[in-house]
């Protein structure tokens, strides 16, 4: 097993190898932060902001919204439970299977749909609003390829949020203790992080600066409403990786934005 910052091989698929990752890995993902996360609740990260209470989002009354790299779909879950009309779409098959679940648990219901966010099965124009909470965008190598295909199904004028990993976390190792306050990676390196068995590639995550998220924006056709760095509650002591309270009132850990579609 290879893991560790290196450059992928020409045969490396990074896109199956994070479908079949995520896939096989969901049911442990859920368990270590399935609590976390609530199954009925949608916040936009480890810091644990909650849509209720900022509407970062806008007013979603009489809305279509769709949700990608949903995973379990717990923010469209607590949509859907607010009457608003949404589709939830993942890469992971196995990620829909918990989501199936939680539905029934709960017994709340809205479309489920497999899809690679850069090609989505809906037709152009489709949606007022856009999102994903830590979905996607770590995942994909070029975030122009998310963008342009987001401005195609989203209406002029409509919303496009997400939240990621900050850009400035990728100089820094991976740690929650203040082990992880040093600098040990230049931020410039895109240089992807992979998990490797032999030569099968099983996990890939890439590094996108914040000029990459400004400019691709830009390039795909969106105007940038607003940007934020939530910081981390006083009294949060959950650790989830690399955040926890010990360095997160330190170094900013999530990026969200909010893009409106020219
Ligand atoms: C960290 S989870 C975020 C989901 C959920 N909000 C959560 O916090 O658990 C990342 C999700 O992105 C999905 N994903 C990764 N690459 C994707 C792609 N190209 N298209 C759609 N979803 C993708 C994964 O399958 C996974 O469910």
């Amino acid at each position: 097993m290879q893991y560790g910052h290196h450059q992928l091989s020409p045969a490396d698929n990074p896109i199956n190898a994070n479908e079949k990752w995520w896939s096989e890995n969901a049911g442990d993902y859920l368990t270590e932060h399935g609590e976390i996360l609530g199954d009925n609740d949608f916040i936009w990260g480890p810091e644990g902001l909650r849509e209720a209470d900022i509407e970062f989002l806008g007013t979603l009354t009489q809305k279509k919204v769709l949700e990608i790299g949903a995973g379990a779909a717990q923010c469209s879950r607590y949509l859907a439970s607010r009457g608003i009309d949404v589709v939830a779409t993942d890469l992971a098959s196995g990620m829909l299977t918990h989501a199936e679940k939680l539905n029934h648990t709960y017994g709340i219901e809205f479309p489920l749909i497999q899809a690679d966010a850069r090609q989505l099965p809906f037709d152009d124009d489709s949606f007022d609003v856009i999102f994903t909470s830590f979905g996607v965008l770590p995942f994909v190598p070029e975030l122009t390829e998310v963008h342009n295909e987001v401005s195609r199904v989203l209406r002029t004028g409509g919303i496009w949020a997400y939240s990621a990993l900050h850009p400035t976390r990728w100089m820094f190792p991976d740690d929650p203790t203040e082990n992880g306050l040093t600098a040990i990676r230049s931020y410039f390196d895109r240089t992807p992080y992979i998990e490797r068995n032999d030569a099968t590639l099983d996990y890939a995550e890439f590094h996108h600066t914040l000029a990459d998220h400004m400019n691709s924006l830009v390039d795909s056709g969106f105007t940038i409403d607003e940007l934020f760095e939530p910081p981390w509650p006083a009294g949060r002591d959950i650790v989830w990786g690399g955040w926890g309270p010990q360095r997160s009132h330190i170094l900013p850990g999530t990026l969200m934005i909010r893009a409106i579609a020219n």
